[in-house]
């Protein structure tokens, strides 16, 4: 009975946003009862940071192979909502045991792999300032954020995010091209190695959840990989960091999130 009720409340949700004055919908509860409920092709767009097994107090367990059978059962439901064309970055960092570092992006990349129409298209590093100091190894200071496009086409708006150019205003010093500009007067490619500072203590945009991405990493993803309008789906939201992005660049947002030990009600 219990399943019944969380499957209608999932089917509700993932309805309310395929109505196209519905901008933001964030309900609380497990993702994989909303996924099983979304239709197949729903979601333009795919961006998320799911549990990664770091010891945190919303994870009920902290071990690899856990990380490892939710994404078995979560890649494929993932890859059947998104539409043809669409894209899916997913950001993980390391799990951490007995000193043995573990690269979680190995290991979603291996459950991606199964599903042909995924393809990877960049490997993002995000490098940040802040974190633990490490005396027996380098500290950590970056994660990584997987890019696969769902099929060969796909949506890159790469004007809409350049970044200045190191030397703006350099012009050709000779040849036919003497006094034009060298680079591209719109900007450079942000390229795949990006520093966005991470949301800690002092971080103008922390809350009470321990494990924000910065909006500002998620605002480039979607500005570049979907249109105004696209509906953005981030399964594991937190404070939703995902959705203030989506709705900053005028897109729809679909969100769930869920709490250990809190009460589940949608
Ligand atoms: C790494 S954090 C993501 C934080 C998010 N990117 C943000 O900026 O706030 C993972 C989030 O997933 C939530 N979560 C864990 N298991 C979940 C589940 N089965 N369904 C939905 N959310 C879940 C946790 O409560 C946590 O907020």
């Amino acid at each position: 009975m219990k399943n019944v009720k969380a499957y209608r409340r999932a089917s509700s949700a993932a309805a309310s946003v395929t109505k196209d004055n519905v901008l933001a919908t964030v309900f609380h509860g497990d993702c994989f009862d909303l996924l099983r409920s979304m239709p197949d092709h729903s979601v333009d767009m795919i961006v998320s940071s799911p549990p990664y097994c770091m010891g945190r107090e919303y994870e009920s367990d902290n071990d690899l192979a856990t990380f490892k059978a939710s994404h078995e059962s979560l890649v494929p439901q993932l890859t059947r909502v998104l539409r043809d064309g669409g894209s899916l970055c997913w950001q993980v960092g390391w799990h951490v045991k007995n000193a043995i570092l573990t690269p979680l992006d190995y290991l979603v990349y291996a459950e991606f792999a199964k599903q042909q129409e995924m393809v990877l298209r960049n490997r993002i590093i995000w490098t940040f300032g802040h974190g633990l100091h490490c005396a027996n190894r380098f500290s950590g200071r970056h994660e990584t954020v997987l890019w696969f496009s769902k099929g060969r086409t796909y949506d890159f708006d790469l004007d809409a995010v350049r970044i200045l150019q190191k030397y703006p205003g350099k012009t050709h010093s000779r040849g036919p091209k003497k006094g034009l500009p060298s680079g591209n007067p719109r900007g450079k490619n942000p390229g795949d190695v990006w520093a966005i500072p991470n949301v800690k203590a002092n971080h103008i945009e922390k809350t009470d959840h321990p494990c924000q991405f910065p909006v500002g990493l998620v605002h480039r993803l979607i500005k570049a990989l979907s249109k105004r309008g696209s509906l953005i789906f981030d399964p594991f939201c937190g404070v939703a960091s995902s959705g203030v992005a989506a709705l900053i660049e005028g897109r729809r947002f679909l969100g769930r999130n869920f709490a250990m030990n809190t009460s589940q009600s949608d």
